[in-house]
């Protein structure tokens, strides 16, 4: 897709808001699941970049309606709102799937063989040693 990162970071912005921390967070990931795609050919650069710019955005849901997110509820809330913001897009709808997939995943043991999956893991492991907050 054309200027498809351009597309995400706006949705991005558009649905974190004033929220500076997820999208400082989001934009840290997507930058190391860049660099660590390089590595992985299998990688499909549109997933990686998709589900690393949208892996959290059900901490947002979680915490409207819980008033607190952790990795179970970050999956159960977070492939519905990126399907969302990916079909708002015109994003491809077999890679939603796999993006609502990965979403719904990167917390818990991988049920998927994904290259991105593990990417994005990684890439999200990396950031959050860095700065646990
Ligand atoms: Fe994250």
């Amino acid at each position: 897709m054309k200027y498809l990162r351009a597309q995400l970071v706006r949705s991005l912005l558009a649905y974190f808001g004033a929220d500076d921390r997820r999208i400082e967070h989001a934009l840290l990931v997507w930058q190391h699941a860049e660099r660590l795609m390089a590595k992985v050919p299998a990688c499909d650069p549109e997933i990686v970049c998709a589900s690393a710019l949208l892996h959290d955005v059900g901490i947002k849901v979680s915490e409207e309606r819980h008033g607190y997110n952790n990795g179970k509820t970050q999956e159960a809330y977070g492939p519905a709102a990126a399907e969302r913001l990916l079909q708002a897009i015109g994003f491809p709808p077999a890679k939603i799937e796999i993006v609502k997939n990965i979403i719904g995943n990167h917390h818990s043991p991988s049920r998927y063989d994904y290259a991105e999956l593990a990417v994005l893991k990684e890439a999200d492991q990396i950031v959050n040693r860095a700065d646990p907050d």
